[in-house]
């Protein structure tokens, strides 16, 4: 019997992690230019920071935590979402002490046990960024324009931002009163009954059509905004508008953790079926509180990365991690002292800023040429006795099969300026 990865659990290995490796990227470059700073965070955390962070109510925290007791008896969780263990470092740290907001980043796994299927895993990756200490409506701009840049950045155009408020603790309480009356005339399962008193608010969030088609007249959140909020919601409408980023109001949306409140927000892609969530986020301006700490406002977002490799998939097609990580150059060496020469030749390459790779062991031509059909590479160039002794390489072009001798000492000129006249450079 051989060992498998565990069921739920998302692996990338060649060629598709060079599409992950640039969605990540993606963002992280999008983060920087925002003078976000990276943060490495635990993996694992106290269980009762997720339950009074996240929320008990959340099916995230009820429902799909991994938690277990530790050989010294300390009961912990693997993280479900970055948002809250981010948080607790920023004040453990005293980062809020110092210049607000605190503007931070990060990426790396997170574990939720639910159903595995398409775009729904076990494990799976997150890049999470959030500010923190804050009430500004700009900042939540500022938040929803990096991630739509780095969505936009990797070639995506296939996605909807949508945009709602949640209201504050003076106005929610209203509409969540306004909600359970009506909710309560309906007629629903008891599982939905029983949500209505802990967590209307996910109620309008059910996707089976016979309780869409009884909600779709509740009341919403819209109408029954304060004016502090109501006001912050039209500013943050506004500076999208001004940055260009197209949004759709969503007034039924409902974000699956509890902390969320004011501006609230979702990346969905058309193409991806069920699991089209690409990223969100919000404002979160209880939760420092919640979790021991000083009032802190906070806003902030994440993506799912293998939703967006996904995503890049079916929008550029299935040669997608090809063009963006596969080999342009491939070196040949003819016989044993070539080897010296077309290591020299590739580094140069390589110090060019192309991608190149070479036949390595003792194989014949034959073989050798394999390598280089199967590496992708657009040119292969060999490196034999013959072309040592009149100081050229000889380069063939494996799109058309072309061949032809280019003098050693320019072969780097000659490939870098051929492949960025064919936009294969980078
Ligand atoms: P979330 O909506 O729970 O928010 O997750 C953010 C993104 O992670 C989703 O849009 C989706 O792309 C991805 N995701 C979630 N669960 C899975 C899964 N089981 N498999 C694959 N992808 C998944 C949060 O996590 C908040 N902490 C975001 C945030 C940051 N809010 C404020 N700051």
């Amino acid at each position: 019997m051989s060992f498998q990865a565990p069921k739920g659990v998302q692996e990338y290995v060649p060629p598709r992690s060079s599409l992950f490796a640039q969605a990540r990227e993606a963002f992280t470059e999008s983060a920087r230019r925002a003078c976000y700073a990276p943060v490495e965070t635990a993996v694992f955390e106290d269980t009762s920071l997720f339950v009074r962070g996240v929320g008990e109510s959340s099916d995230v925290v009820s429902k799909e935590m991994y938690t277990f007791d530790t050989r010294g008896g300390e009961n912990v969780t693997l993280r479900p979402e970055f948002t809250a263990g981010v948080v607790r470092a920023v004040l453990q740290y005293n980062l809020h002490k110092g210049h607000l907001p605190v503007k931070v980043c990060t990426s790396g796994p997170a574990f939720r046990y639910e159903r595995p299927q398409a775009g729904r895993y076990r494990q799976f990756y997150q890049f999470d960024l959030e500010a923190i200490g804050t009430e500004d409506p700009t900042v939540d701009a500022e938040t929803i324009a990096v991630a739509y840049d780095a969505y936009r950045s990797l070639g995506l155009t296939q996605f909807t931002l949508l945009l709602n408020s949640l209201g504050d603790q003076n106005c929610r309480p209203v509409y969540r009163a306004a909600l359970q009356d009506f909710l309560r005339k309906l007629d629903l399962d008891e599982d939905t009954r029983a949500r209505i008193e802990i967590n209307p608010l996910r109620v309008l969030d059910d996707k089976r059509p016979e309780v869409r088609e009884q909600t779709a007249s509740a009341p919403c959140i819209v109408d029954y905004l304060c004016g502090d909020c109501k006001a912050h919601h039209d500013t943050v409408r506004a500076l999208l508008s001004s940055l260009d980023i197209p949004f759709e109001d969503a007034p039924r949306l409902v974000r699956g953790l509890d902390y969320y409140m004011r501006t609230t927000y979702e990346f969905d892609h058309a193409l991806l079926g069920a699991q089209s969530g690409i990223g969100g986020g919000g404002r979160y301006d209880g939760l420092s509180e919640d979790i021991g700490g000083p009032p802190l406002p906070g806003i902030g977002f994440a993506v799912g990365l293998d939703r967006i490799v996904l995503a890049i998939e079916s929008e550029r097609g299935a040669d997608a991690a090809q063009a963006v990580a596969g080999c342009q150059v491939f070196g040949v060496a003819l016989g044993e002292d070539a080897h010296t020469d077309v290591l020299t030749l590739v580094t140069a390459l390589r110090r060019a800023g192309v991608r190149a790779d070479m036949a390595f062991g003792r194989r014949g031509l034959k073989g050798a040429m394999k390598a280089a059909d199967r590496s992708g590479a657009r040119f292969a160039v060999l490196i034999g006795a013959e072309e040592k002794r009149n100081a050229t390489v000889a380069i063939k072009d494996l799109k058309d099969g072309d061949q032809q001798d280019v003098a050693a000492s320019s072969a780097v000129e000659w490939l870098v300026n051929t492949l960025a006249g064919n936009g294969e450079a980078e």
